[in-house]
């Protein structure tokens, strides 16, 4: 069993008289990915924000790397990076000035690092330009390297790949899968995407009115679980409806089927304008999900006939209607 290097304990934090963290516990380990997953207003940024020293929590404990974030706040600093809304940098200077003054700032004199973390995250072609010239993707990148300079051991990440394009969120996924799985860095992120959450996390949570309401495996993990024979289920895929879409233009079953290679067609069915069906094993599924967002077909969710993360994010959520 891998090391826990975030541990939070009956965290509680509070504003007015609304809870937006009640007494949360959990764990993240050493080498996995975890999703923190949640509808708005759950508690996440929250959270976050107080595993990355940014809020005081109301009661309860953070443990990180081994170290009371409290009592041995720089020790327990040390091991984090983490991106919280928006990465912080200054527009008149280029991305690597920002990684340079970054890496000062904490004491880091290891000049290929920064080469690397430039490099890990793909922006080696326009690292010299501007910050106020970069689009939010390319930002976000930045932002994500400045995390990575110190080498944390654990990476916190709140909804990461907002702003990515299809290709980025693709790279985004392997990188963290790679941090995680060969590195052993405990990652962390947040998000309200099912679908996208599945492909990349090892562990889910779902979070709703600050509150933990179930940790469960998926993907590999969940595969791993049941024996390694995880069979064939009925799985329905349902694309954005366009009144969701605020303008874009959506395509419909029949579109995201073409979008799909050759011999994908004869295993999935389009069984309305706006859902696809087909029988799978939960690797098939990923795979199916990650060609389907790469065409940029935007889902809005994937059920089975069993009782999966999404049944139970949308029976223990409400359907993420439910603003407090
Ligand atoms: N500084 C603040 N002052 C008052 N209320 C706050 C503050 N920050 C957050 N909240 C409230 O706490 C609750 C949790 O907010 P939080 O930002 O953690 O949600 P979230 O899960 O990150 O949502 P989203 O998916 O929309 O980012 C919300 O009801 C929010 O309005
Ligand atoms: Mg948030």
């Amino acid at each position: 069993m891998s090391e826990d290097v975030l541990k939070l304990k009956h965290i509680t934090k509070q504003f007015g008289r609304r809870k937006a963290v009640d007494d949360l516990t959990l764990s993240v380990r050493a080498g996995e990915i975890f999703g923190f997953l949640g509808p708005n207003g759950a508690g996440k940024t929250t959270t976050i924000k107080m595993v990355m020293g940014f809020l005081f929590e109301d009661t309860g404990h953070i443990e990180i790397g081994g170290f009371d974030l409290r009592h041995q706040y720089e020790k327990a600093m040390a091991q984090v990076g983490g991106i919280v809304e928006n990465p912080e940098m200054y527009g008149q200077f280029s991305g690597r000035q920002n990684l340079e003054m970054y890496a000062r700032l904490h004491g880091l004199k290891d000049r290929h690092r920064i080469d690397e973390v430039v490099r890990l995250v793909g922006m080696d072609k326009r690292i010299n330009e501007k910050v106020k010239r970069y689009s939010l993707g390319m930002k976000q990148r930045v932002g994500l390297a400045q995390a990575l300079v110190h080498r944390p051991r654990l990476l916190i990440l709140d909804e990461p790949t907002n702003g990515l394009d299809p290709d980025g969120i693709h790279q985004l996924r392997d990188l963290l899968k790679n941090l995680a799985h060969k590195e052993g860095v405990a990652v962390m992120v947040s998000s309200h995407q099912l679908a996208e959450m599945q492909m990349m996390c090892d562990r889910v949570g779902i979070i709703n009115q600050g509150r933990l309401l179930d940790v469960r495996p998926v993907g590999q993990a969940a595969a791993g679980e049941a024996g390694g024979e995880a069979g064939l289920r009925l799985y329905r895929i349902e694309l954005l409806p366009p009144e969701a879409a605020r303008g874009q233009t959506v395509p419909d079953a029949q579109e995201a089927l073409a979008a799909l290679p050759e011999g994908w067609r004869g295993l999935v069915h389009a069984v309305s304008g706006q859902a696809l069906e087909a029988e799978l094993d939960p690797q098939q599924l990923q795979e199916l999900l990650g060609l389907l967002l790469e065409a940029g077909i935007p889902l809005s969710q994937v059920l089975h006939s069993s009782r999966s993360l999404e049944d139970l994010y949308f029976s223990v959520t409400g359907g993420g209607q439910s603003l407090a």
